[in-house]
């Protein structure tokens, strides 16, 4: 593995004749360059290797979410999977029909649902002000930079028009399963959906989900497990299993069009290209995971030495 392969990615990538659709369901999102693309790797040996637009900050969006399950089960453990599942779920990442279906539990706490109700638990004796300090904290202490910051124009633009997740969020309180008001939960989860981080600051918080900066993990080895199970089964909502098929490895996407993505023992990776597929998840982020796990052998599949 090395800065060659990530330089031959990218040009395989800018010469790529469809850049897949850029979000425009929250406003602000719409406004982004689809031409962008970066790409970071963080290696069990320290060395951080990246290429293309891997310093321009984008919209994590959903890639939040393992912020705040990382700090959800070290805070609750067990007693999170009474109000969510586990299971990975054949419909889009924010559907009001499935939690219907299922009494108010969400299927995974990677969908819209499932991540509303996290947050909602992470607020239980605290003010949206703090949560988000709580998550923007955890997330600077394992990227080991604190100029990780939220978009609030991009959080502001979410709460005028994400008319599903408030329906979400009614839903999840008509069944009992949220304790904050509908306002107090989702204004917190559309502040930690619009921090705003690199490639390059993406793939050194995803460290400690490879485990190759053991010494300074902020999450216990059993939780990066469950972490890690659930972003392979379920990080890539109804597009999880096409995933896995093509990159195998554990990763989550965000509608900003980054993907941050994990090889166990071996390395962390970060994509951004503002394209969607039909999942919304990044055409050429997933592309280009496919093409490095490809090269270098990276599935977690793999049936040899790696
Ligand atoms: O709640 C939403 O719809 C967005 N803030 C996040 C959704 C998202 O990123 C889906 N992922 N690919």
């Amino acid at each position: 593995m090395d800065v060659d392969l990530l330089e031959k990615i990218c040009a395989d990538m800018r010469g790529a004749p469809d850049l897949g659709k850029v979000a425009d369901y929250i406003p602000e999102l719409a406004k982004v360059d689809p031409r962008h693309f970066g790409i970071s790797v963080c290696l069990a040996d320290g060395r951080q290797l990246s290429a293309g637009d891997a310093d321009v900050e984008f919209s994590v969006q959903s890639v939040s979410k393992v912020f705040t399950l990382s700090i959800a089960l070290g805070r609750f453990g067990e007693r999170l999977w009474q109000r969510v599942g586990r299971e990975p779920s054949t419909n889009a990442f924010n559907s009001v029909h499935e939690l219907e279906v299922h009494d108010g539990i969400p299927p995974n706490p990677f969908v819209n649902s499932g991540a509303i109700v996290t947050t909602d638990a992470l607020l239980v004796g605290a003010r949206p002000r703090e949560t988000l300090a709580e998550i923007l904290h955890f997330v600077r202490y394992a990227a080991s930079d604190d100029d990780i910051h939220i978009d609030a124009a991009v959080a502001r633009s979410e709460k005028l028009t994400g008319d599903k997740n408030w329906a979400l969020a009614h839903m999840l309180r008509a069944y009992r399963n949220l304790d904050n008001a509908c306002a107090l939960a989702l204004g917190t989860y559309f502040h930690q959906c619009a921090i705003r981080m690199s490639c390059e600051q993406l793939a050194r918080f995803g460290r400690f989900l490879a485990h190759i900066h053991p010494h300074r993990s902020p999450v216990r080895a059993e939780h990066v497990r469950n972490i890690n199970a659930l972003m392979l089964t379920c990080g890539h909502y109804d597009g999880s299993g096409e995933f896995a098929f093509r990159v195998g490895m554990p990763a989550k996407s965000g509608v900003g069009g980054g993907i941050l993505a994990v090889v166990p023992g071996i390395a962390s990776v970060a994509v951004w290209s503002p394209g969607l597929n039909k999942h919304g998840n990044s055409l050429r982020g997933t592309a280009a995971l496919e093409e490095l796990s490809t090269a270098c052998r990276w599935s977690v599949f793999e049936p040899h030495d790696r």
